[in-house]
């Protein structure tokens, strides 16, 4: 349930007057946002507090997280001169991350920390675009009009969240998850050919065989990602996230076997009664059952109007209902 902090007023109490991007420099207060949650709530696992943009802000990209608003750059990256500001990300850049995941695995006493990092496409986009798009036109021209220097920044990109990923995993992040949120807005043609090969190659940086016993689980999401959901798959993740657009047992049709998923109750439904909400997140997890391996979880983030007492009853449903043996 990641951005939960933004429903809670004690996250709104101890980032006031501190901006977004400076909070997830300061290891203390990295260490109590990401506790926030638990505190309220039985989940299962921790989500660092930190943006997808953090290790772009960390090797000197102008971007700023504006309220309301999201990523904002200041001078957009659209040339092959400008990809020389990308350059490679050292655990040196951000010692603050190193420092919060050391404290919060000591105060987590064993619950796992999932660690995470943008996806090439979603990270791309904010870049080219300078900021949040409906469209990713900009994005897209280049894609299509500059294979080349297209492929030069996602492998720049892909090299970062790598290093980021991995800096995470080593000061003991016990998962981690690739948020290529906006992937869902290109066709399946253009993800193979234009994205998928970046996606692999970070998902086989994490996995066994790069660091042996020290791999842990990977998980790959998107938005609006229904028509992707398969080559998702194939980019390597041991699990694939599935927002609400498609039912978590069609998702199984069409993520290859040996994946587990992970979803997908619509955000939204939070704000219905009850009742609803009940008998949503039992569909979710029934049709979850059908899969070789499920983790319930919204199928986004969590929207800020939520009511913090409805995320408690929804966890402790969650629980029972998933220790229940079904007729
Ligand atoms: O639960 C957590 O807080 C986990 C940490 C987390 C944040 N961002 C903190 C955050 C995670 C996992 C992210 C990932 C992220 N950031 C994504 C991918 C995840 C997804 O939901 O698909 C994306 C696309 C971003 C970029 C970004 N950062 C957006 C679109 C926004 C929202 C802007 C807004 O205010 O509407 C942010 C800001 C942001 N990142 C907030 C938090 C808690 C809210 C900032 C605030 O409290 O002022």
């Amino acid at each position: 349930m990641r951005q939960a902090g933004r429903s809670l007023p004690e996250y709104r109490k101890v980032r006031e007057g501190i901006p977004m991007l400076e909070s997830c420099t300061r290891p203390e207060l990295i260490t109590e946002i990401t506790l926030q949650p638990l505190r309220r709530f039985d989940v299962d696992a921790a989500i660092l507090f930190s943006d997808i943009v953090v290790p772009l802000r960390a090797v000197g990209i102008d971007v700023d997280i504006k309220a309301g608003i999201g990523p904002v750059i200041e001078t957009p990256v659209r040339s092959a001169r400008d990809l020389e500001r990308l350059r490679p990300l050292e655990p040196d850049d951000v010692p603050y991350v190193t420092e919060a995941v050391g404290a919060l695995v000591t105060e987590l006493g064993g619950r796992p920390l999932i660690g995470f990092a943008g996806g090439p496409f979603t990270l791309a986009s904010y870049l080219v675009e300078g900021g949040p798009s409906k469209n990713h036109d900009k994005t897209k021209a280049l894609m299509y009009g500059h294979p080349e220097l297209w492929h030069a920044l996602l492998g720049r990109l892909a090299g970062i969240a790598i290093s980021f990923l991995r800096i995470q995993v080593s000061a003991g992040a016990a998962a981690i998850q690739l948020f290529d949120s906006w992937v869902g807005a290109v066709s399946p043609d253009d993800y193979r050919h234009a994205i998928l090969p970046h996606t692999k190659r970070i998902f086989a940086a994490l996995g066994s065989h790069a660091l042996g016993d020290d791999s842990v689980p990977r998980i790959h999401f998107g938005v609006g990602t229904g028509e992707l959901l398969g080559l998702m798959g194939e980019a390597g993740a041991d699990v694939v996230g599935v927002d609400w657009r498609i039912p978590l047992d069609e998702a199984v049709r069409r993520v290859e076997p040996g994946k587990a998923l992970q979803g997908n109750l619509d955000p939204s439904i939070l704000l219905a009664p009850w009742e609803v909400i009940e008998e949503r997140a039992k569909d979710v997890i029934a049709r979850g059952r059908t899969a070789e391996g499920h983790v319930f979880n919204l199928g986004h983030g969590v929207l800020p109007e939520t009511d913090p007492g409805v995320l408690a009853r929804l966890t402790d449903l969650v629980h029972a209902e998933s220790a229940r043996t079904p007729a």
